[in-house]
């Protein structure tokens, strides 16, 4: 069984019975989440990108569990340099870890340190095989095509699709990442955190279901999704 926990924005955990990861681990300062970054565990920690509502507390978190960070080679070896573990990977790229196979898949985004401008390569999502379910999280994106072709390799049991407009897809783009993707499930994720990204997730819910074969599932933060 894999338990998908939900902290709010696009952090996740993914957990089986021997592995813990954490996906763009941001605690400090979101406010969806109450959780602090020092009270969790996991042993390896995914992050898409630079932006800090995504690449977040892991660096510390990394420190203080001995967890690897996996990302592109520009976020790891800025991570690496910090004191993490890390395994840097690319856009393309799967490689076997001891929880399954992990694929990276391409993102439209940015990826740099705000602020600092220190740019942290390109952006990415991820397909997670764990106990041989597919899960994709697809990290901060607009809609792009090749959706499609990641859907036509993968048999996705959930798709975590952002829906908050504005910085990633909006909802009506969500939809049609759906169609291309064709998961069983889909969960919403990046929006509420901020005025600017305010979505009705129930709208977008209904949108799925009456135009596809997928299930919507709005997880609230702090709930936990069991995939058997
Ligand atoms: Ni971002
Ligand atoms: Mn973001």
């Amino acid at each position: 069984m894999v338990s998908i926990h939900f902290y709010g924005h696009s952090c996740f955990s993914l957990a089986t019975a021997q592995h813990k990861l954490l996906i763009d681990p941001w605690f400090t300062d979101n406010p969806l989440t109450d959780v602090k970054p020092e009270e969790v565990e996991c042993d390896y920690l995914l992050v898409t990108h630079g932006h800090f509502d995504h690449l977040g507390d892991a660096v510390e978190i990394a420190k203080r569990t001995g967890a690897t960070i996996i990302g592109v080679a520009e976020l790891a070896s800025y991570c690496a340099k910090q004191g993490a573990k890390t395994h840097g990977m690319h856009i393309g790229g799967s490689y076997r870890f001891p929880f399954g196979r992990l694929q990276l898949t391409p993102a439209w985004h940015g990826s740099s340190i705000l602020g600092d401008n220190i740019y942290l390569g390109c952006p990415c999502g991820f397909i997670v095989e764990l106990e041989g379910k597919y899960i994709y999280h697809a990290g901060d994106t607009g809609l792009f095509g090749d959706m499609e072709l990641i859907g036509q390799k993968f048999p996705i049991d959930v798709a975590l699709l952002p829906i908050g407009d504005n910085y990633v897809m909006g909802p009506e783009d969500a939809v049609r990442a759906v169609k291309l993707l064709k998961p069983k499930t889909v969960i919403p994720m990046h929006y509420n955190t901020f005025d600017i990204i305010k979505q009705d997730p129930h709208l977008f819910k209904g949108q799925v279901e009456a135009t596809t074969d997928s299930r919507c599932l709005i997880l609230q933060p702090g709930e936990t999704y069991r995939l058997e």
